[in-house]
């Protein structure tokens, strides 16, 4: 690929910002389009957890997807970091995922048989890890690999990378739809006029569907709100994220406790109420008592790009020449990111992708 290549990202969140800055690596002229500031929306609302284990429930392609983008993720933050001076604050600390009742309990262990990198422990082995765990704790699992890093701190560094390696990106400048000549996608129309390119990049999050109306192309995907808190205790009283069936307890640098998240179908409202706000923190409490009298710092809400059978949309299909889909990463796009821009930009390029990417395809929804 050379600098004559040139693509249109549409959405400047952690995937579409990723995606750019592998395509630029590749020498390709990139324009990222966002209606807003980048990073606004999902991708600084998340917690930050890389967890491949954690959030898995079932073998299969989902579950290998994910770790090989934890694989990746150690060396791609760094790299991150060593391109833009900007930390994005990855650290090296596991996920305590504990059962508080006898459901979640069978649960945690069914996925012994298959998960790699976890430890069954029992109650008081978790409170050994984390000492201010609740002593309602039947045990749980510990997955030693499942860092994490700071979106809000991630989403600086891409953009000071982008800017870095000469990637424009256009805020405030909303994509309206795409412009289709001859049946194959040549470009986008903004606001601020028609912008035209080799390659389309539809990385719009829980948006991406609205654009596709030109094209008779089907893309299922739905936001999902979820709430979050942050408060603070005069003491950090964890440094591993504490983790049970509704709730988790994300430890930040600064001394803050991201107390997360709901799961709700609400279209694109990102309100957060008293009542989620309270029963969220009354979670936090029953897995970590010392929670109860902690100061509240904020409370926020994002939409997760949810599809109907939980697994993101990445490839390309016949119907829809010169537009490259990457979308629909629900609760793990900040894990996803590393993976995704490799395999997506490697699709523009005419790589033989390094996975199998047809159960991610969305020719299945067609
Ligand atoms: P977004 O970040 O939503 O970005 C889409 C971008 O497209 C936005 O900036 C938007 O403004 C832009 N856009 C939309 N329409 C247009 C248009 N017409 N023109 C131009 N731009 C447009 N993931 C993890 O891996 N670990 C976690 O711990 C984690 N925790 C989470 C906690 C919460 C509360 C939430 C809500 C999500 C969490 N996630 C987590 C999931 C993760 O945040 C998402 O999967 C990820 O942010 C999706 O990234 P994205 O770039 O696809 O979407
Ligand atoms: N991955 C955590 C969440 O989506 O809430």
């Amino acid at each position: 690929m050379n600098r004559s290549t040139s693509a249109i990202v549409i959405g400047g969140g952690i995937i579409g910002c990723t995606v750019a800055l592998e395509l630029a690596k590749r020498n390709m002229h990139v324009t990222v389009l966002d209606k807003g500031a980048l990073g606004q929306e999902a991708s600084t609302a998340a917690a930050g957890m890389l967890g491949a284990q954690v959030e898995t429930h079932h073998p299969g392609p989902f579950y290998e997807l994910c770790a090989a983008s934890q694989q990746m993720y150690r060396e791609w933050a760094r790299e991150l970091q060593e391109i833009s001076g900007v930390s994005p604050q990855y650290i090296e600390q596991g996920i305590v995922r504990v059962a508080l009742t006898e459901e979640d309990e069978a649960e945690l262990r069914s996925r012994l048989p298959w998960i790699r990198n976890a430890e069954w422990i029992d109650g008081a082995d978790a409170r050994s890890l984390e000492p201010a765990i609740a002593d309602a704790a039947r045990g749980g699992l510990y997955f030693g690999r499942d860092h994490q890093v700071h979106p809000i701190h991630l989403m600086n560094a891409l953009r000071a990378a982008l800017s870095r390696i000469g990637c424009e990106a256009r805020e405030w400048t909303p994509a309206l739809r795409l412009i289709v000549r001859d049946g194959r996608v040549t470009g986008v129309k903004t606001t601020d006029g028609d912008l035209y390119a080799d390659h389309t990049v539809l990385a719009a999050g829980a948006w991406s569907p609205a654009l596709l109306e030109p094209l008779a192309v089907k893309l299922p995907l739905f936001p999902v709100r979820g709430q979050c808190i942050s408060v603070r205790t005069d003491a950090p009283p964890i440094v591993r994220t504490v983790f049970t069936k509704g709730c988790y307890i994300v430890p930040k640098q600064d001394g803050t406790l991201l107390i997360g998240a709901t799961q709700e179908e609400a279209g694109f409202n990102k309100k957060t109420t008293v009542s989620v706000v309270s029963e969220l923190h009354r979670r936090a409490t029953a897995l970590l008592p010392a929670l109860s009298g902690a100061e509240f710092v904020s409370t926020w809400a994002g939409l997760r790009p949810g599809t109907p059978d939980g697994l993101p949309y990445m490839g390309q299909l016949q119907e829809a020449p010169g537009l490259t889909f990457a979308t629909g990463h629900f609760r793990n796009g900040i894990l996803l990111a590393p993976v995704t821009g490799k395999l997506v930009a490697g699709l523009l390029d005419g790589d033989q992708p390094a996975l199998d990417l047809s159960p991610f395809s969305p020719e299945r929804v067609q």
